[in-house]
């Protein structure tokens, strides 16, 4: 019986880990979500899905409950009664004169120390059983071994001193094993570049910041940093050296002094208002009433009490006081109208003139104001393939190529001198013949059309 019991009830209690673990996922992402619930006036039907989880873990619940009381009471039913069953037969032998009152009492005395023992040694099996089921998933998740180890590697010094190659990748996401992000991409990004990567959304330009930080491994070919393959690199010194802005900026609760400082370890006062000025973040910063001390809240609650371009320019300046060697920025200035945005890269090409060689810019962005500042463009296609690249100064040079980058899908038109660049929603093929200067030619190449300067 306590074999049977205490196999289910191990099922049960990993049933129940697993609900709770949904539980707690629905409860954080739905939290977190409250504005976005609220404004598609979505709450009763996130409400129910809630309860649906609740009455899960009840329903499971319930059943261990159920379970256990069926189990308890049959156990105590059955002892209670072979106690009755012993007394009854017991007082019938004494009346026979077939054994003492002596007897009886000390073979009851025995009867109850082994019943209660076997019953406690049955209980200990199922509660044994019960921790062993809600154990198992702990065990699973200590025994996942990483993919990629942070700590393990070399630690090169000369590490930074040459150029970033992307040679031959292939790559899909583990969920997606099915749709390839790159074929076959090679890219090369000399030491001290200003390089911007463009192209429509979902050509796999974030997926480039993600294999040059490592959170993924190509499924072949590889990512190298002065001929060194990153996969032999001790991770956290190589991320060490690069400073990564994504597009939704993670603050901590806080100030905003503490948000700037956390990845160094002590910065002086004069470091943290070099990197808020360079952010563009310093005006603002000191326009509220506590200035670098002023209080923000966590922004994954989205309460951290600051306009999202704010909060990407606080982000920004957290990065740039680590002074990284490799900077990498995606679409990191997409919430700041045009002209702060063009004020950032401004400061950001000044930087990287300033700092000749010491520091490489990689920007993924979409708008012109943050791609005209670049030395070179890359530009992408749908299927992750390189269509463009080019030096702007060359490309400007060139009265035979009068640069232009179109991607149709993209939406988005580049040609002439920069002055002429012309941006469109959706632009159709008809619509970049009508745009392009007379006598241009219009080339098709892959994931959008060339316009030429000459025919
Ligand atoms: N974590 C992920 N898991 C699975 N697929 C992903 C993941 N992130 C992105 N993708 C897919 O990979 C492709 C490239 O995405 P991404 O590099 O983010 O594009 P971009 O930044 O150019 O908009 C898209 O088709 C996207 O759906
Ligand atoms: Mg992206």
């Amino acid at each position: 019986m306590s074999t049977v019991y205490g196999r289910r009830i191990k099922q049960l209690s990993r049933t129940i880990q697993d609900n709770l673990g949904d539980m707690t996922k629905v409860t954080e992402e739905k939290l977190n979500g409250l504005k976005t619930i609220q404004s598609f006036a979505q709450q009763t039907k996130v409400v129910h899905e809630y309860n649906q989880e609740i009455k899960k873990i009840f329903n499971s619940s319930m059943l261990e409950g159920k379970l256990s009381g069926i189990y308890f009471s049959g156990n105590g039913f059955l002892g209670n009664v072979t106690m009755i069953g012993l007394l009854v037969i017991g007082t019938n032998f004494i009346g026979r004169g077939d054994i003492s009152i002596g007897d009886l009492s000390s073979f009851m005395m025995y009867a109850v120390y082994t019943g209660s023992s076997v019953f406690g040694l049955g209980n200990f099996y199922t509660e044994l059983m019960k921790g062993i089921g809600a154990a198992e998933r702990i065990f699973e998740l200590i025994e996942l071994k990483p993919k990629i180890t942070t700590s393990l590697g070399e630690k090169v010094k000369d590490l930074t001193e040459g150029d970033i190659k992307f040679s031959n990748i292939r790559f899909n996401y583990p969920s997606r094993s099915d749709t390839p992000v790159f074929n076959n991409l090679n890219l090369g990004i000399k030491r001290g570049e200003h390089v911007c990567i463009v192209g429509p959304s979902g050509s796999g330009k974030s997926t480039i910041s993600q294999l040059l930080l490592r959170f993924y491994d190509p499924i072949s070919g590889g990512v190298t940093v002065n001929n060194h393959d990153i996969k032999d690199l001790n991770l956290n010194f190589y991320r060490s050296l690069i400073g990564y802005v994504q597009q939704e900026p993670l603050l901590f609760s806080g100030t905003i002094r503490e948000n700037i400082t956390f990845g160094v370890k002590d910065a002086s006062d004069e470091e943290i208002a070099y990197a808020a000025k360079l952010s563009n973040a310093y005006d603002f910063i000191m326009e509220f009433p506590d200035g670098f001390d002023t209080y923000i809240g966590p922004s994954s609650t989205g309460s951290a009490q600051l306009s999202g371009g704010q909060k990407q320019r606080i982000s920004l300046a957290r990065t740039l006081i680590k002074h990284p060697k490799i900077l990498v920025l995606d679409e990191a200035t997409s919430a700041l109208d045009s002209h702060l945005e063009e004020v950032v890269m401004r400061n950001l090409s000044q930087l990287s003139r300033e700092k000749t060689g010491e520091i490489t810019i990689l920007l993924i962005a979409h708008r012109l104001s943050t791609i005209k500042n670049s030395e070179r463009i890359i530009v992408l296609n749908n299927h992750g393939e390189v269509v463009e690249d080019g030096y702007f100064s060359v490309l400007y040079s060139d009265p035979d190529i009068g640069f232009v980058f179109f991607a149709a899908i993209w939406g988005v038109v580049v040609y002439g001198p920069v002055t002429s660049w012309v941006q469109l929603s959706h632009a159709p093929a008809a619509r970049a013949r009508a745009l392009a200067p007379s006598g241009a030619r219009l080339v098709p190449v892959a994931g959008g059309i060339r316009i030429t300067a000459r025919g």
